[in-house]
């Protein structure tokens, strides 16, 4: 059984990358996993202001949500990032809920070439969705989650689900017509399975 933390990066509760993250959920529950989820609509957390108060052992000056999920990280296991497609990468929010693990960041040492503090060691994977299903759609998005969290931060890639097709934002979320929700189910499901390939249909993008 693992901690699960998913964390959705759209502002339309209900919206295409909130039922994809909870299909996810309803995958990784069924499989006994303990999902907590944030979803940053609701929350008002900002970008980093890099003041670096949190470089000389205080912390985030920002009076923000952020504090509040900085324990649910601190206990996961398992980081899920999801995230509608926003000018072919991920929302802002998502991206300043990112900015501020600067805060968490502690000192390394001995850091690897072009790291220059220590995160903490987690898994992570990633969920988007976009209106646009071309073979390009979501190459931004998953460069920056592949050389932001798995190599730079260090986080340890458990897969990625792209949900392509899912319609604009001018009108009703459409994603229930497409067949990702149930790939998401699989997805949340077979995150830990011994052999992943019973549970998990082929994703668009492997991990690396
Ligand atoms: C500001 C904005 C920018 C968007 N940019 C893109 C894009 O670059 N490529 C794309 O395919 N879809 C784009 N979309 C469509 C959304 O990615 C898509 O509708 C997504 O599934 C919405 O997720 P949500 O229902 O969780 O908000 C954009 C939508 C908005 C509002």
């Amino acid at each position: 059984m693992k901690n699960i933390l998913v964390v959705v990066g759209s502002s339309r509760k209900n919206g295409n990358t909130d039922q994809l993250a909870d299909a996810f959920i309803r995958g990784a529950e069924a499989a006994g996993h303990n999902v907590n989820k944030v979803f940053l609509g609701a929350k008002k957390i900002g970008g980093c202001l890099g003041c670096n108060a949190c470089r000389y052992g205080k912390p985030c000056i920002q009076k923000d949500d952020w504090a509040e999920t900085v324990p649910l990280l601190e206990s996961a296991d398992l980081i899920v990032f999801a995230s509608p497609l926003y000018f072919w990468t991920v929302s802002a929010r998502l991206k300043a809920f990112i900015e501020r693990f600067y805060s968490i960041a502690q000192e390394d040492p001995d850091p690897p070439l072009g790291r220059y503090e220590w995160y903490p060691q987690k898994d992570c994977a990633l969920l988007l969705t976009a209106a646009d299903d071309l073979f390009w759609t979501f190459e931004q998005a998953v460069s920056y989650y592949r050389f932001t969290l798995v190599r730079y931060i260090g986080f340890r890639d458990r897969g990625i689900l792209t949900a392509g097709g899912c319609g604009s934002t001018n009108g009703r979320p459409c994603i229930e017509k497409t067949g990702h929700l149930d790939r998401a189910f699989a997805f949340g499901q077979g995150i830990y399975a011994a052999k992943k390939s019973d549970l998990v249909p082929e994703l668009e993008v492997e991990p690396w």
